[in-house]
């Protein structure tokens, strides 16, 4: 299913689409995202209040699932994304990757435990379990949030 949203009083330029519920595009610029069509309606709101210069727009902060979306994708329409947690695999006894760890942090798994129950990662030698707390703190920090709110300005 495709859906194309304008924001309301757009210039020309600056459009957004959702393909796939997995790109989005704004001025020329396609950025790979694992994006909900919830996400149209919270840009469109971020673009009301903050207008078209997305370096203008504050990062969403808070451990909701789509605050946490909403920063990722604010972040990659900047540039700025730059998530460290580029391995394959983080778990090795039990086979779990990155993409299945940070995955379960988005959809709600913010404790070491809960991401344990969700992927089985850190369930045998639990060696990996400070690098999946990491990234749990990577995706709900608000530090991060903050400091890019510093760059901008
Ligand atoms: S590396 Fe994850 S439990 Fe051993």
């Amino acid at each position: 299913m495709s859906s194309t949203s304008n924001f309301p009083n757009d210039q020309p330029k600056t459009v957004v689409e959702l393909e796939g519920r997995d790109r989005i595009e704004v001025e020329g610029t396609t950025v790979k995202f694992r994006g909900c069509s919830e996400l149209t309606n919270l840009m469109k709101t971020m673009r009301k209040s903050f207008g078209p210069d997305l370096k203008a727009w504050p990062l969403p902060s808070g451990d909701s699932h789509s605050a946490i979306l909403l920063r990722e994708m604010v972040q990659k329409l900047r540039g700025d994304w730059n998530y460290p947690y580029k391995e394959v695999e983080v778990c090795h006894c039990r086979g779990v990757s990155c993409k299945t760890i940070d995955e379960a942090i988005v959809g709600g798994a913010h404790t070491t435990a809960a991401v344990s129950r969700q992927t089985t990662a850190s369930t045998a030698c639990g060696t990996c379990r400070p690098e999946v707390q990491r990234m749990i703190d990577y995706r709900l920090q608000d530090e991060t949030a903050k400091a890019s709110l510093k760059k901008s300005a």
